[in-house]
């Protein structure tokens, strides 16, 4: 009795329900329960896992079970980028009210294919780490606007992207055009450069001479973000960017100090004068 259109149909079906995973909503919901998972220390709700994952912590590899995931984390603030064009997330984490301050960067990367996540990398900063204060990270990014940006006002991915390759290509280039907003805050640790006031800039204390690097990229559109791991001269860290009319309007770091390979991380402090991690 079937029609043969529906006979197509019924065949297309399991093609269709894998190509149709990469949606914002799959994103979002594989997303979330990386938030659920971290909230409640237990790696085992993190879904759709790919049975061949390749997993890092701080650019080495680690094990998903036995990770960051395993231990519960009060989440204060939680932040997802959704990247359908590369099948990707990015997710900001902050604990400053638990047990123990954390603020987390989470890459993951989808087959879209098998529609589940193949590779993951978390950058988990924590007391010691540079300028780290999660009770200063939370503070600022709870007052700032991430949200969807009209669709008439959107920028192109490239767009996106180019403002944040401008940024990290001035460290080591200051004849870069850097395009700068205004305002434009910078979060690095915990420290502001601004007071979240009309006057709020970027453009100050970046020092020369550092090498941003391995860039990988997460980026939605649809909030003018861009997220990118990166080699800063050899320490694991995050840049994550606001993009409104083609200019930076925020900048978010993470930098994992205690994973520098030379054991000068251990034990940093607060860094004086420059906003930037001494390398
Ligand atoms: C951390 O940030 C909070 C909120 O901005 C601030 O009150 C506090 O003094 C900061 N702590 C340190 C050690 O800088």
């Amino acid at each position: 009795m079937h029609s043969p259109s529906l006979v197509a149909l019924v065949a297309l079906g399991p093609l269709l329900a894998s190509a149709a995973e990469c949606t914002r909503e799959f994103l979002k919901t594989s997303a979330d329960s990386l938030v659920a998972a971290q909230t409640a220390g237990d790696p085992s709700l993190l879904k759709p896992v790919s049975p061949g994952l390749i997993y890092h912590e701080n650019f080495a590899a680690a094990a998903l079970q036995s990770g960051i995931l395993a231990s519960p984390i009060k989440i204060d603030h939680s932040r997802h980028s959704l990247d359908t064009t590369q099948c990707a997330t990015y997710t900001e984490l902050i604990s400053a009210t638990g047990a123990k301050p954390y603020v987390l960067g989470t890459q993951m990367w989808f087959d879209p294919e098998a529609g589940a996540i193949s590779k993951m990398d978390t950058l988990i900063s924590t007391t010691g780490d540079w300028l780290f204060n999660a009770t200063g990270t939370l503070h600022w990014a709870s007052r700032e606007d991430w949200g969807a940006i009209p669709e008439s006002q959107r920028n192109p991915r490239a767009v996106i992207q180019a403002a944040a390759d401008a940024y990290c290509d001035i460290f080591s280039d200051k004849s870069v055009v850097v395009p700068w907003g205004r305002p434009c805050a910078r979060l690095e640790g915990g420290a502001y450069t601004g007071n979240g006031g009309p006057n709020d800039r970027c453009d100050v204390g970046i020092p020369s001479g550092a090498s941003l690097v391995d860039r990988r990229y997460v980026i939605d559109e649809t909030v003018g973000a861009v997220s990118v791991f990166l080699s800063f001269s050899g320490i694991p860290d995050s840049h994550e960017f606001r993009v409104e009319g083609g200019k930076l309007r925020y900048v978010h770091t993470i930098t994992v100090m205690s994973a520098r390979g030379d054991g000068k991380g251990k034990g940093r402090r607060r860094a004086r004068g420059v906003m930037s991690p001494p390398v």
